[in-house]
């Protein structure tokens, strides 16, 4: 007999590819990781193609962020939409999320965040965070109690990554739900639109899953409308929501974007990335629960020393010699690929791809430089999550009105 695992791995399989993408489970049978462009055909969004980036540059009249550049968000839901909203100087707003399962956060949970703070800055808009400490339960061996803690401890990581406190509503499912009518009507509305077929076909559940399971994907759903924010929207419950995810987290806003017209409500757009490749290679994502695959944000400058050198898959030569003779390969090679994601400098990575790939430049330097670059981050943001106090994490978690400025919303205040 198939566990459920496997029978939700069978349902979220390509069958082309042999990639794995679902929200519990990610995993490829190639070395160099997912096949992207067949999980836009697969999933039915849209590539971030050249001249969506062109025009997202001209509205805001500053370069894209290096991880649209790069391709590291690389596929989206009716991203033309919001430009359109902007250059109307219609309001929009952000809405991300993190299930908190554990204390360790590591650098591939950085990344919808980082993102998501240069989303705000750029454009200068409300951004709510749903901390989804009600999940963690439903799927772990974990208490409400822990969860919820764990999303605070979390919310200090989210914090340090520079959000504007007077522009950002973080919120813990536990404790926010309870208190917001609006939002469990919202809930109610979204979980008597969508059958127990349809929740099956998308995210695999089976008899034997618990109810609370079934019906939980209606509560992550929920932020993507205004009106379950009465506080931040003054009862607006037509302003567009523009989610930056992870391209694992698509299942949920399917759902809910079938589930809008339905209820006469906007459809989310959204911003999809890749996945932080684990230590060992793009085959699986890191994960938290192998400390070996992942660099933690706790991490010493020590470890993240050892554990690029020692775990890091590389892509070069197995010999110096053979590796000036044939070359590395920048496309399944660990250090290289996290240089994308994490190194700023264009002309300085363009270089390494080429040195790289023709043999010139060593593993070992190219480790050493990515070594330096992880350092400085997790350095950095160590210093700012110690300057995160109990009570700026509360402030971030009330349930309050952020500043939020458009000329085109009737404010009532
Ligand atoms: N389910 C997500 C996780 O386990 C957390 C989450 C909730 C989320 N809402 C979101 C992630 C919106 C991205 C966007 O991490």
């Amino acid at each position: 007999m198939a566990t459920d695992a496997e029978k939700l791995a069978k349902l979220t399989m390509n069958e082309n590819s042999g990639d794995v993408v679902n929200p519990w489970n990610v995993s490829s049978s190639s070395q160099k990781g997912v096949d992207y462009d067949k999980l836009i055909n697969r999933f039915g969004s849209s590539k971030i193609d050249d001249a969506l980036l062109k025009r997202m540059e001209k509205v805001t009249g500053k370069p894209v962020h290096h991880m649209l550049r790069r391709g590291i968000f690389f596929s989206h839901r009716e991203m033309n939409l919001i430009l359109d909203a902007v250059e109307k100087d219609k309001p929009f707003y952000l809405y991300t999320g993190r299930g908190p399962s554990s204390e360790a956060m590591h650098l591939g949970h950085l990344i919808p965040f980082i993102f998501t703070k240069w989303l705000q800055d750029t454009f200068d808009v409300p951004l709510v965070i749903q901390m989804t400490d009600d999940e963690k339960f439903l799927w772990k061996d974990l208490t409400l109690e822990e969860t919820n803690k764990l999303a605070h401890e979390n919310a200090k990581d989210i914090i340090a990554c520079g959000f504007d406190i007077e522009k950002t509503f973080i919120f813990s499912d536990i404790e926010y739900i309870s208190s917001c009518r609006e939002f469990y009507q919202y809930m109610c509305e979204i979980q008597k639109s969508v059958t127990f077929n349809q929740v099956k076909g998308i995210f695999g559940f089976t008899e034997s899953d618990c109810i609370g399971k079934i019906s939980f994907p209606a509560i992550q759903a929920t932020p993507s409308f205004s009106g379950a924010f009465p506080q931040i929207f003054n009862g607006q419950k037509d302003i567009p929501c523009l989610i930056p995810c992870a391209i694992d987290q698509d299942p949920y806003f399917r759902m809910t974007r079938d589930v809008a017209p339905k209820l006469k409500l906007e459809k989310p757009a959204l911003l999809h990335s890749t996945f932080f490749p684990a230590l060992q290679g793009a085959q699986s994502k890191m994960s938290a629960s192998d400390p070996n695959s992942s660099i933690f944000l706790t991490d010493t400058d020590k470890q993240i020393k050892d554990k690029i050198n020692k775990y890091a898959y590389s892509g070069g030569g197995s010999t110096v010699e053979e590796h000036k003779k044939k070359g590395g390969d920048c496309a399944v090679d660990v250090a290289f690929q996290y240089m994308k994601f994490f190194s700023e400098d264009d002309s300085r990575l363009q270089q390494i791809e080429e040195e790289y790939t023709k043999g010139e430049l060593l593993t070992g330097h190219l480790k050493k430089e990515l070594i330096e670059v992880l350092q400085k981050i997790i350095g950095e943001h160590r210093e700012k999550r110690a300057k995160v106090t109990d009570e700026m994490v509360n402030e971030f978690m009330k349930p309050r009105k952020l500043k939020y400025e458009y000329k085109s919303v009737k404010t009532k205040v």
